[in-house]
């Protein structure tokens, strides 16, 4: 629960927003106070630091991509592997001497590690120059917190972990002019034994699809040209809302607003992904060909202890219903590598599947124990070291794989949003639908713009071509 001072009310946030631009106002005799935002770990987390930009702005700041040059420092940070926590704590240990050197900066940490108790505890007492603290569920209380810090000049630690609610009416700055992600749910209900998501972001909450739809219809309007739907499950959207809606639904919905856009989501979870979502993206007309799919172990005793609630044999049924209704899908998926108590049988299961399924890249990881989950608790006898091998093996599997399939590619004609230079000489990077990367010799101007190219050639898992 929130503090009795914190107030849910966007109005008073919006209040807390015009204190702050008066008190910046002042403080900085009409120059303009400078934020500096790091994000780390996912998309989600990238959405929200766009919020708190988006916040930040009516308040007045701009923006530097220079540390030593800010009023405010935020890092939003991700929980979700210990190398993820490992960095931020580094980075954190680092500002330090800045702000020996300029006591006036305000350091901020957001984002899920602060959701955890022991972190923010361990922040508290080991980064005494952190003045303000506050978890994904206090987002929409930022500009009021932000204001006790600059005004009362105590540190603020706040975290809130029973919210159930979305938050709606949060202004937004994108980071991009045409690329954009448009969150469509909150948190996670999904418990799978090895992750955190579920206690650092709450449970799971859908967006009125009304209000989505609004925002889709604003980004287009305004040019978006690539746009991700976002989730931790994307697929159980609609559960809990009075409005009978499927995610399969809301994307032919969205998919109906007129424009030349490309329409992306993600994630997809397989024990909710239906015949009816596919079915959708066969016949989209803006929807992207591209499937992610996370299916973490190819063993169906590991998916068991994962509590991923499908098998082997259910996700390959979907895949297969997927090539047939998209012949030219492309597939990705998420893998843990050295989950507890996995043999190296187990593991050969995982090759054997992303060989039958030829994926077009994957996100790959090895398991990282986190606090409270209950794999953390599970026995773990095989070292590091050997899943490390382990690991090795399975990129040297999929590069093979991925090499192939673009091989396949070649002589092909695929429609590309340029998204920017590579930094070669006269040298372009886009996205074909399927999210691959394609390099290509082009005009700057075409950035933002979808061009038929002809794939003349294959680089392992980067695409050369051609603008048609
Ligand atoms: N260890 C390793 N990988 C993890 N993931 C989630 N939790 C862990 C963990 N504890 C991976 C999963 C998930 C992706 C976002 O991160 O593969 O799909
Ligand atoms: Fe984590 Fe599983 Fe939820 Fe994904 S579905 S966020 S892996 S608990």
């Amino acid at each position: 629960m929130l503090n009795d001072n914190l107030n849910n009310s966007p109005e008073i946030q919006n209040d807390y927003i015009k204190l702050i631009a008066e008190i910046m106002e002042i403080r900085k005799r009409g120059e303009v106070p400078l934020a500096y935002i790091r994000t780390y770990g996912c998309q989600q987390n990238v959405a929200d630091s766009e919020k708190i930009k988006g916040m930040l702005s009516m308040c007045g700041y701009e923006f530097t991509d220079n540390p030593n040059n800010a009023d405010f420092i935020l890092f939003n940070t991700c929980a979700v592997r210990e190398h993820a926590e490992d960095r931020v704590f580094g980075n954190v240990g680092a500002l330090k001497s800045l702000k020996r050197k300029h006591p006036s900066v305000l350091i901020a940490l957001c984002g899920c590690m602060m959701e955890q108790e022991h972190v923010a505890n361990k922040i508290y007492k080991s980064f005494p120059f952190v003045g303000l603290v506050f978890g994904t569920h206090c987002m929409h209380i930022f500009p009021q917190l932000l204001y006790k810090s600059l005004v009362d000049g105590k540190r603020v630690f706040e975290r809130d972990n029973d919210d159930l609610l979305v938050h709606e009416g949060i202004p937004v700055r994108r980071d991009g002019s045409f690329k954009g992600w448009l969150p469509i749910m909150y948190g996670c209900d999904n418990f799978c034994t090895y992750c955190i998501v579920p206690y650092v972001r709450g449970r799971e909450r859908s967006r009125e699809s009304s209000v989505i739809l609004q925002e889709a219809k604003n980004m287009i309007d305004a040019g978006y040209k690539d746009i991700t739907l976002l989730g931790q499950n994307v697929n159980s959207y609609g559960k809990g809302l009075e409005e009978k809606i499927t995610f399969a639904e809301l994307l032919k919905k969205i998919d109906d607003i007129e424009g030349d856009y490309l329409l992306r989501f993600m994630t997809s979870h397989p024990k909710d992904c239906t015949k009816e979502l596919i079915d959708t993206m066969a016949s989209g007309k803006h929807i992207s060909k591209h499937l992610h799919l996370p299916f973490q172990s190819g063993s169906d005793r590991i998916l068991k202890l994962m509590n991923r609630r499908y098998n082997v044999e259910k996700y390959l049924s979907i895949i297969d219903y997927a090539k047939s209704k998209i012949p030219d899908v492309s597939l990705t998926s998420d893998i843990i590598v050295g989950f507890p108590g996995e043999t190296y049988e187990d593991f050969k299961q995982t090759l054997e599947l992303i060989r039958k399924v030829e994926f077009t890249s994957l996100f790959t990881f090895i398991y990282s124990p986190r606090v409270g989950t209950p794999a953390a608790k599970m026995d773990d006898p095989i070292p590091y070291e050997e899943k490390s091998k382990w690991f090795s093996e399975l990129l040297a599997v999929q590069e093979e794989i991925a090499a192939k399939r673009c091989a396949a590619m070649v002589g092909t004609t695929q429609r590309i949003l340029i998204e920017g230079e590579t930094g070669k000489d006269g040298m372009l990077a886009g996205r074909t639908s399927g999210n691959i990367v394609v390099e290509l010799p082009g005009d700057k101007n075409t950035i933002g713009t979808f061009q038929n190219a002809e794939i003349t050639e294959a680089r392992n898992w980067i695409l050369r071509g051609k603008l048609l």
